[in-house]
């Protein structure tokens, strides 16, 4: 399936969850199978270029697409969560995204010391969620230097705000 045919299966709905918000709906795309399948080659394709080790993704989206690249790669998947729901101890970082604030966790003990971890994300918008994951990532001793996503907004400043943590931005859509 053609890049242009996956972007049709993105729904746009205003005013989503905040007024003025351009909300980009991702669960058109998964829920049709074909679209699906291609958009996990697509991310799979660019982090197994980029030496993924591990994939991680962040709750809730990044779960969809980063647990399905990793199997795709038979390598793990370190799941970012929002706070108060990982069972051990962990490490946590409070970010701002283009409709609030939050907050991200992980297992500091997720990661091997060097091991190259590749970001999978459902959308880019203005990076503070994908730059709170590098700072946990990095933290905890991974090696971050790639981020794939299906869509990127660009002119959010993500794409830029994660160049300026030495991350490469590959995304499937604009
Ligand atoms: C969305 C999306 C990205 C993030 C992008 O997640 O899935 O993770 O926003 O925005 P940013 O680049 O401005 O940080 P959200 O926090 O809405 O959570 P969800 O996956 O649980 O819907
Ligand atoms: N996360 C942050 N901004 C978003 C948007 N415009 N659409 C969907 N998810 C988002």
């Amino acid at each position: 399936m053609a890049p242009d045919e996956i972007k049709a299966l993105v729904r746009t709905i205003p005013d989503f969850p905040a007024p003025g918000i351009q909300f980009r709906d991702i669960t058109t795309l998964i829920g049709n199978g074909p679209g699906f399948a291609a958009t996990v080659e697509w991310l799979t394709t660019r982090a197994q270029d980029a030496g993924a080790q591990a994939i991680a993704g962040m709750e809730a989206r990044g779960f969809i697409f980063g647990a399905a690249v990793a199997a795709r790669l038979g390598v793990g998947f370190i799941p970012v969560r929002k706070p108060g729901k990982l069972p051990c101890k962990t490490i946590g970082v409070d970010y701002a995204l283009e409709y609030g604030s939050d907050r991200l966790e992980m297992d500091p003990g997720a990661v091997t010391q060097g091991q190259s971890v590749v970001i999978v994300d459902d959308l880019l918008a203005t990076g503070g969620t994908a730059c709170a994951a590098t700072t946990l990532l990095r933290q905890a001793g991974a090696v971050v230097e790639t981020a794939v996503f299906v869509i990127d907004l660009p002119e959010l400043g993500g794409n830029a705000a994660l160049c300026a943590d030495s991350i490469t931005v590959a995304a499937l859509m604009a």
